[in-house]
């Protein structure tokens, strides 16, 4: 058994396939090199005991009878919580938390959280290796779902644990089928800038709002996700039912067209698509602000091929891609597909 382990988290970009994961549809993410570490080490007692490294605040539960708690200490809760009702031992344990991917950017620091810490424990009860990493996203995912509020699906955490590097990651959601899809970009760069508003996926308005309404969508058409609706039928939807709908339905044919545009080397057709996406999450899913349109307006009159929003909405990053003679605005990071959730030596 040991009593040490580090564990690292990615945080992820969403090339495209946005609000469609918990509507059982298709998206191609990828995670980058920006993320959170844990260092987890066993500690005598019956404690867990937390320590959020960048923000100098401590947190302490008894291993046996973990309740709930706001902000960050939520994710260690749930995460301690989860994987003992899923049968893992967890050991009482010290944990330091450090992250380097921006907090609410919409490149989902949460799920990078909730992965590192996973793998962390998992690795201090000698369970990590030959972990189901598909298992893992659910129970990381149910952390979201029961302990912090944000009604999310499973695209954060498939992507911090299952993506491979050079590659994105198609992910059909109502089979769990996971596609490598080489990222050949041809000179190109994708950049994400943030917009400067922060977006609070458990804030009631807003994300949990558009799930709510995809959901009654999918129950009026009577499918078990919206993204197997019938395009005519949910035309005839209430608004703004009818526009949640369309927004799945054909964001999901976007993913598809930019696998093939990808395929052929087509980047203006993968820029085109960006654009498409975004016009569909503002106009269909009322999922933008200001300060996202702003941020976007900059990366394009910058010279980018496509921008859109990337997230969950309602603030956070934008993702542009910029042909190899354009130069993105001096703040706006580069990302590209970077290793998966893992323990480092
Ligand atoms: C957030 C959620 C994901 C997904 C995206 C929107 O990142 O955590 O589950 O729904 O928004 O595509």
């Amino acid at each position: 058994m040991i009593d040490r382990a580090t564990a690292r988290g990615p945080a992820r970009v969403n090339l495209i396939g946005e609000h469609t994961d918990y509507n059982g549809g298709l998206a191609l993410p990828f995670p980058i090199d920006a993320g959170v570490t844990v260092r987890a080490e066993a500690i005598s007692g019956d404690e867990v005991v937390a320590v959020a490294a960048d923000l100098g605040e401590e947190d302490r539960f008894p291993l046996r009878d973990v309740r709930g708690a706001p902000g960050w200490r939520a994710f260690v809760r749930g995460t301690v919580a989860e994987l003992g009702a899923a049968g893992f031992a967890v050991r009482p344990a010290r944990l330091e938390i450090a992250g380097d991917a921006p907090r609410g950017g919409g490149l989902s620091s949460s799920a990078a959280l909730e992965v590192a810490l996973a793998l962390a424990l998992l690795a201090l009860s000698g369970e990590a290796a030959g972990v189901d990493r598909v298992a893992l996203a659910k129970l990381c995912s149910r952390v979201e779902n029961a302990w912090v509020g944000a009604q999310t699906g499973l695209l954060d955490q498939l992507a911090a644990l299952v993506g491979e590097p050079g590659s994105a990651l198609r992910i059909d959601f109502a089979t769990l089928d996971l596609r490598p899809i080489p990222l050949d970009l041809r000179g190109h760069r994708l950049v994400v800038l943030d917009s400067g508003a922060t977006h609070d996926l458990s804030a009631g308005e807003g994300y949990n709002e558009r799930r709510a309404e995809c959901d009654r969508a999918a129950a009026e058409l009577g499918v078990r996700f919206l993204a197997e609706g019938d395009p005519a039928a949910a035309e005839r939807l209430p608004d703004p039912l009818d526009r949640r709908a369309e927004h799945v339905l054909t964001e999901d044919g976007r993913v598809d067209e930019a696998i093939a545009a990808l395929e052929h080397g087509d980047l203006a057709a993968v820029g085109a698509l960006l654009d498409a996406s975004h016009v569909s999450l503002r106009d269909l899913y009322d999922a933008s602000v200001p300060e996202v349109e702003a941020t976007r307006e900059r990366l394009l009159e910058a010279g980018a091929l496509g921008a859109r929003m990337m997230g969950g909405g309602f603030g956070g990053g934008v993702l542009a891609l910029f042909p190899p003679e354009a130069e993105p605005p001096a703040e706006a990071v580069p990302v590209e597909p970077g290793l998966p959730a893992r323990l480092l030596a």
